[in-house]
């Protein structure tokens, strides 16, 4: 049996042009990548305002009627009043107490007609993600607003069960105005073939147990056929005629619900009741302390940007990138753990734990798409106990919201300087 030798330099030569050459390929294949994700990146957003001006549209002849019902009060009592004014005949005969009242009224529809105005163009304008403190009633009134007349005019019955003093939430409102909106607006298109009483009901109440408000919007239309229960949050899915819907409205509303760190699920029974649930965490009522907050994540360049923001921020704070520098550091007193649960998938668990224990609030760093990588409940477990998910990219503003939400940072004392 003969040895087959190569010459050891031709070996190694060929091996390095061949590794060459594979490099070559690879970058080529990674520009290719890089400059589809761009490109997927811009059609999303123009798909997103494609649906955004489609729901405008179907707003658009809503706010005609609901524009003109304050224009004719405000019209219709300055133009008695000027009258009453100048009259050289009659001259004014009421005492200035009535003048006033009539007075009052013309501000009253004026300001309702510019509260309209406003709504229409917080759902028309396009600005980056913001997160503020926004509280229940300011969210959910100017949606109503817009819809008022077009249930009367449908002959449907709306009604809103809110209870007093539910927790603020930290949100982009006009992107939450949209969810409800679309809500609305598939509710309505749902309800109006119904031949019977047409009803919706939107029901807000708090989750205590997850800190969480919740919104269920529920109707006695068509429903929603068993087979099609999973595939309405999909992209274009749609059961309405060709160029009567886009399929784009539940899954701009799944998308900003998961931003906010929020689920929205649905339930069906066609004709009898279907229910869309929107849960959204809850801004904590008091503000706790400042820290120590733990922060556990990978990499390095992302930890030493969170620890930076924390450091000018004031906070105490401890920074780990593995599972047993973690557990070490949750040994100690904390108040606060921002965590990337991929980091740590087989600490997990007893992290969790020492997190109860501690009587720490968890915030998770990170993506669904990390999250859905856990292994077994791990996933489960993480979303019950996460009072916010910060989505990368990792920025100043989605940061100081997760630690508003975990209840480790003064709410106005942190917004004053924005607003
Ligand atoms: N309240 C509802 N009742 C019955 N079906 C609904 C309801 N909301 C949504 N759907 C179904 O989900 C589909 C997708 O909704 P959506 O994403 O808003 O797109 P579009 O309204 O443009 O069809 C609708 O076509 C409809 O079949
Ligand atoms: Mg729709």
């Amino acid at each position: 049996v003969g040895l087959a030798v190569t010459p050891p330099d031709r070996g190694v030569e060929a091996l390095a042009s061949a590794n060459r050459r594979l490099e070559g390929e690879l970058e080529e294949a990674r520009q290719k990548l890089v400059t589809t994700v761009d490109r997927l990146a811009a059609t999303q957003a123009r798909l997103l305002q494609a649906e955004k001006l489609s729901a405008l549209g179907q707003l658009v002849a809503g706010v005609a009627h609901e524009l003109n019902n304050p224009l004719t009060s405000v019209i219709g009592y300055a133009q008695l009043l000027h009258e009453e004014l100048t009259s050289k005949q009659t001259g004014v005969t009421r005492p200035a107490e009535a003048l006033a009242e009539d007075l009052g009224v013309v501000c009253r529809e004026a300001e309702r007609a510019a509260r309209i105005v406003r709504a229409l163009l917080a759902f028309a304008s396009r600005q980056a993600a913001t997160r503020e403190p926004v509280s229940i009633g300011d969210l959910v009134e100017p949606v109503l607003a817009l819809r008022q007349h077009a249930h009367t005019a449908a002959g449907i019955e709306f009604a809103v069960c809110r209870p007093p003093d539910l927790p603020r939430l930290l949100a982009d409102a006009p992107q939450l105005q949209q969810v409800l909106l679309n809500l609305l607006l598939n509710a309505e298109q749902a309800v109006r073939p119904v031949a019977g009483p047409r009803r919706i009901d939107l029901a807000i109440d708090v989750d205590t147990r997850a800190y969480a408000v919740r919104f269920a919007i529920s109707e006695n239309g068509h429903g929603i056929n068993p087979a099609d229960l999973g595939r309405v949050f999909d992209p274009f899915f749609t059961t309405r005629p060709v160029g009567a819907g886009s399929g784009l409205g539940l899954s701009v509303c799944y998308g900003i619900v998961r931003d906010h760190g929020g689920e929205i699920e649905v339930e069906s029974v066609p004709f009898r009741r279907t229910t869309f649930v929107v849960r959204l965490p809850a801004l904590p009522a008091q503000p706790v302390d400042r820290g120590p907050v733990a922060i556990v994540l990978r990499d390095p360049a992302a930890r030493e940007f969170l620890a930076a923001a924390l450091r000018a921020w004031g906070y105490r704070f401890v920074a780990a990138d593995s599972g047993e520098r973690a557990l070490a550091i949750m040994g100690r007193r904390i108040a606060a753990a921002l965590i990337e649960p991929g980091a740590i998938p087989g600490a997990l668990p007893a992290m969790l734990a020492a997190l109860d224990e501690a009587g720490a609030r968890l915030v998770l760093l990170g993506d669904h798409a990390g999250l859905h990588a856990l292994p077994g409940d791990a996933a489960a477990a993480c979303r019950a106990r996460a009072r916010a998910v910060v989505p990368p990219p990792y920025c100043l503003e989605m940061l100081r919201a997760g630690l508003v939400a975990a209840g480790v940072a003064e709410t106005e004392a942190l917004y004053e300087e924005t607003s």
